[in-house]
């Protein structure tokens, strides 16, 4: 059978990005019945970038009510916290101890962080804390403990998965006995919606504030959102290029080819900047509408979904602590008595 597995960053409302890049796909190959499926709200990661403890907790009952409304089976899914499995922090500190120091150097988030002091003409390492610059090897541990075969991401998390393969290779070479000790885990990308582009056409994301939320606010709020996507100047009656336009490329993940098609024709042709946003709106609408119901039930009701998640990391634990005494022995960790 093939285990995959996918987490969320538990940092603010779910967006449209989050909803293409890994919810959907998750949920559809959670429903392939040679699949089990692991998905979980990532609330030890989320520490790293949101320091307000009760935006952290009001965004873990958001996400995890947003993967149930999306159509979760918990029941088919291992659905869980994070940080509800403390096999997950013991695991990060094995690998920890393997990880060389230039391969976290290379990461992206710590790196971007990097420059933009650099450009700022600060100290490099300003506001750079260990949890940022050790990112990558607690998301292995995630991803290892439960020898993950597949990982749903959007093409931003590529680079992480190729650094939990790397880290698992270490471990193995150096604690293995000669046989790979983890399941080496592959990235999974919906080509078509690898990357999801914001309002301003760079990446949907909440770091640069051009997202579009998936539920909150209701369906005035998407209108409006997709109100502010940027668009050219080009009037009615002008023929518009889809290619060169985010708007398109937000309808094509969420049309099938022969919506798509027929939306491209009707750019090239001339419709509207505000008919083409309607028309987006009224897509995605069909879609996330009725998901949008079963989630404000859902949030209504935080107690329903915590014994879900309490379930979800015994499930987990059932997994991962085995397998985590089997690691410990192999580092000389273990406890005879
Ligand atoms: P996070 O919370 O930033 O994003 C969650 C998922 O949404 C995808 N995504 C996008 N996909 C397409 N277009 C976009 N504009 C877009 N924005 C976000 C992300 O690629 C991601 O799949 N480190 C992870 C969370 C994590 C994790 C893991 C994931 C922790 N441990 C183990 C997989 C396996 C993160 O911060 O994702």
């Amino acid at each position: 059978r093939t285990r995959i597995l996918t987490g969320i960053t538990t940092t603010g409302t779910p967006h449209l990005g989050n909803y293409v890049g890994a919810i959907r796909p998750a949920i559809l190959a959670s429903r392939n019945d040679d699949n089990d499926a692991f998905f979980f709200m990532a609330d030890y990661h989320a520490l790293i970038k949101c320091e307000d403890p009760a935006r952290l907790q009001r965004s873990r009952l958001q996400i995890a009510a947003t993967w149930l409304a999306a159509g979760l089976d918990p029941s088919r899914v291992t659905f869980y916290r994070q940080s509800d499995l403390p096999e997950i922090p013991q695991l990060c500190w094995l690998l920890t101890c393997v990880t060389a120091k230039g391969l976290m150097n290379r990461a992206h988030a710590y790196k971007a962080a990097v420059d933009q002091n650099v450009a700022d003409n600060e100290d490099p390492d300003a506001g750079v804390t260990m949890g940022l610059f050790s990112y990558p090897v607690l998301m292995a541990a995630d991803i290892l403990l439960f020898n993950a075969h597949r990982v749903p991401v959007g093409r931003d998390q590529i680079q992480h998965i190729e650094m939990a393969r790397d880290i698992a290779q270490r471990f193995s070479h150096l604690y293995g006995g000669g046989r790979e000790l983890f399941v080496l885990p592959e990235v999974q990308i919906d080509e078509a919606v690898a990357t999801l582009p914001g309002l301003d056409g760079r990446k949907m994301s909440k770091s640069y504030n051009n997202t579009i939320p998936l539920f909150e606010g209701g369906a005035r709020h998407l209108r409006d959102a997709i109100g502010r996507i940027v668009t050219d100047s080009r009037l009615p009656g002008e023929p518009k290029d889809p290619d060169n336009s985010q708007l398109y490329t937000i309808y094509r993940a969420f049309a099938d080819e022969g919506e798509a098609a027929a939306f491209r024709r009707s750019l090239e042709e001339g419709m509207g900047w505000g008919d083409a946003k309607q028309a987006l709106y009224e897509r995605i609408e069909r879609e996330v509408g009725p998901m949008r119901e079963r989630y404000d039930t859902l949030m209504a009701r935080p107690d329903d979904i915590e014994d879900i998640l309490l379930e979800g990391a015994r499930k987990a634990r059932a997994i991962g602590e085995p397998f985590l005494a089997e690691l410990r022995a192999a580092v000389g960790l273990d406890t005879p008595r």
